[in-house]
């Protein structure tokens, strides 16, 4: 897994939705609750752009078509058998990373 600087971003009391670059992906990063959390930006039913919805009951919400997805796990919510990539996030003393493991990384782990 490698550990990407995201510049600019602090942890806040504001909830804020994101939308960020790391390792090549789309990132939506949310600020729901007091918590932090990394999940891919884009939306796995017809694209849309996740950093555009909202949050509700711990989960972000499509502005598209409403489909909803678990702040912490990206599992979607029952029924749209799908779910979006989440990243974990450390705070260190320089600010805030998000790890990303890579296509070729996630290969070799399934193959162990
Ligand atoms: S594009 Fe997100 S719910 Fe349809």
């Amino acid at each position: 897994m490698n550990w990407y600087k995201i510049p600019g971003v602090q942890p806040a009391d504001e909830p804020f939705i994101k939308r960020i670059k790391a390792g090549g992906k789309s990132i939506c990063l949310v600020n729901y609750e007091g918590k932090l959390y990394a999940l891919s930006a884009i939306c796995p039913h017809a694209g849309g752009d996740l950093s555009d919805g909202w949050c509700e009951h711990s989960k972000i919400v499509c502005p598209i078509h409403r489909f909803s997805y678990d702040l912490a796990t990206g599992k979607g919510t029952e029924g749209q058998n799908d779910y979006i990539e989440s990243y974990p996030i450390e705070i260190k003393d320089d600010g805030l990373y998000i790890g990303i493991t890579g296509f070729w990384e996630k290969i070799k782990q399934a193959f162990r």
